[in-house]
């Protein structure tokens, strides 16, 4: 199974910022999608999840055509997103924002952060980043998806707590979730992934396997801002 995005084209403010973007999230593995900032990443996140349409091209999970189905509809069909900027409802609590996600008990979302058991009975808005990025991943995994894109899974959150989110995607892969992940920590996505995608002014420039795309992708596509975790 996988989820497959073939020629894709969207358009924002009137410009295509993707153009016959091509790839494949295969279940079971976590794929990394890189770019420098703007090549298209979010862009691309917020199309397949049903958020922006696309002028061209598909999106198949398995033999299911997504393309241009509302986002409850991609939701309902296994393909859950973490959005940039992780989104929560900052005025419900943290156990009002799980029950809004699954529609049913919460407890495999304490059960894979136990944290969130301590923060249940708090305005989600009060929570520190880190604990709102475990709160939107929580919500995601509730969705049971058989494919999960995340926006920037590290974005400012303090290395331990990207330390405790890595290996909950890596069990997801280990159970047969296709794991889309977008990060600006290279060498995070280059250790978890098993292919790579690297977005470059909305096309696909550079695909392979982290150890194909290594060499070429700092000097290439993302300049100096890209560091080390
Ligand atoms: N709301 C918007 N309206 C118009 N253009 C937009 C909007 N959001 C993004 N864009 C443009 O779309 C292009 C792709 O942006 P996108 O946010 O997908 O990039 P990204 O790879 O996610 O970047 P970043 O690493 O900064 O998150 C950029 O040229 C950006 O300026
Ligand atoms: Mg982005």
């Amino acid at each position: 199974m996988t989820l497959a995005v073939r020629g894709l084209r969207v358009a924002r403010g009137g410009r295509e910022v993707l153009h016959d973007v091509s790839l494949d999230v295969p279940a079971g593995q976590v794929t990394a999608l890189l770019g420098a900032n703007g090549a298209g990443k979010s862009t691309l996140v917020l199309a397949v999840a049903g958020l922006l349409r696309c002028t061209a091209g598909s999106v198949m999970a398995g033999d299911d055509d997504l393309t241009g189905l509302r986002p409850e509809r991609v939701r309902a069909s296994g393909v859950a997103a973490v959005l940039e900027g992780h989104r929560v409802l900052a005025s419900l609590t943290v156990a009002d924002n799980l029950r809004v996600a699954a529609g049913r008990d919460s407890q495999a979302a304490y059960a894979a952060f136990p944290e969130l058991r301590e923060l249940a009975g708090r305005p989600a808005g009060t929570l520190s980043g880190g604990q709102q990025q475990m709160l939107a991943l929580a919500q995601a995994l509730l969705a049971r998806p058989r494919y999960l894109l995340v926006d920037e899974l590290s974005f400012g959150l303090a290395p331990g707590v990207v330390a405790r989110l890595v290996p909950v995607l890596a069990g997801l892969a280990r159970d047969g979730v296709g794991v889309l992940l977008i990060e600006q920590f290279t060498s995070l996505a280059l250790d978890l992934a098993e292919h790579v995608h690297v977005l470059d002014r909305g096309r696909v420039a550079l695909r392979g396997t982290p150890d194909e795309v290594r060499d070429r992708l700092h000097t290439a596509y993302l300049g100096d801002v890209h560091g080390e975790l």
